[in-house]
């Protein structure tokens, strides 16, 4: 850690692009609350110089970064050492040095449980779950889903095959995990928990999913957050449900937990989210 003496301990972000990203100023927000001497930037790298970027940021003397789309995957390949989360999500968004070794872990699978039963105090245990999508996203928080108990979770995807693929990966965890495709979703009823974990509605375009998925006693999770209201959002409310949320809590919850993985302290996120959403 930096003394009063030295600069200020370095971490970033990298990502494709990146301008936009809110999470200098949740790291700002958090390293003032909790009196931390740290500077957080933001370095915007194409696929091809993901790899120079990150060597040369630890090189340099940074001691974190945070990954974002499209590097968690390389991410993860890159590290050579990873924590049990990121393995089981095959993908990396937090990377530290101890000891000179690149370690490489996943934040955002517990970030996504922590809002959801903390911040918004719904159950996963017992409940019907469904999970739209199959990418990097959805993997990132199907483990920490399954850990939680779920009487069903079901993961849609577009494209069956993926989403078959992960069905697969998760095997071994837990019982009570199966993969369908968006036509069959109107045959399934409605779920009690469903999650957004696709890019669909990242443009602005329409949520493509059935009505039937949601009654006014579904808990609906975006894991996508604007200004604005989201399209999955606004499907949700359309078709009925009371509970609609966007991921700024999952946003500001694996953003903690990466900083308290740098720092060893955990900052009051309740107070950062409501800064942040004002
Ligand atoms: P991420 O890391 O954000 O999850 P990704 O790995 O590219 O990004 O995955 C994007 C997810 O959104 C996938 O599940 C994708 O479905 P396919 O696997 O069929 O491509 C889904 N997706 C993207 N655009 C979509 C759309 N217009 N309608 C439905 N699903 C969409």
């Amino acid at each position: 850690m930096a003394s009063t003496l030295s600069r200020p301990d370095r971490y970033a972000l990298v990502g494709h692009p990146v301008e936009h990203s809110r999470s200098p100023l949740i790291h700002r927000l958090f390293a003032r609350q909790t009196g931390q001497p740290m500077t957080y930037e933001l370095i915007d790298a194409e696929p091809p110089s993901f790899e120079t970027a990150v060597r040369g940021f630890f090189a340099a003397g940074g001691l974190g970064m945070n990954v974002t789309v499209p590097h968690k995957g390389a991410a993860y390949e890159l590290s050579a050492e990873v924590s049990e989360r990121a393995n089981a999500a095959r993908a990396v968004n937090t990377l530290s040095m101890p000891d000179g070794v690149l370690r490489g872990d996943n934040t955002d699978g517990v970030g996504f449980i922590r809002d959801v039963t903390v911040n918004q105090h719904q159950a996963i245990a017992g409940r019907t779950v469904l999970v739209l999508g199959a990418g990097g996203a959805a993997r990132g928080v199907i483990g920490p889903l399954l850990e939680a108990g779920p009487a069903e979770l079901v993961l849609a995807n577009r494209t069956l095959e993926r989403a078959q693929d992960v069905v697969e990966q998760f095997r071994g965890i837990g019982g009570g995990l199966t993969a369908v495709a968006f036509a069959e979703l109107p045959a399934r009823g409605a779920f009690d928990v469903v999650i957004n974990a696709t890019s669909a509605g990242l443009h602005g375009d329409a949520a493509p999913f059935p009505g039937s998925l949601v009654t006014p006693e579904t808990f609906c999770y975006d894991m996508v957050y604007s200004l604005r209201e989201t399209p999955f959002v606004e499907w949700a409310k359309t078709h009925g449900a009371r509970r609609a949320v966007q991921g700024w809590g999952m946003l500001v919850e694996q953003a903690a937990e990466s900083f308290f993985i740098w720092r060893g302290l955990r900052p009051d996120t309740a107070a950062i989210l409501k800064q942040l959403v004002r």
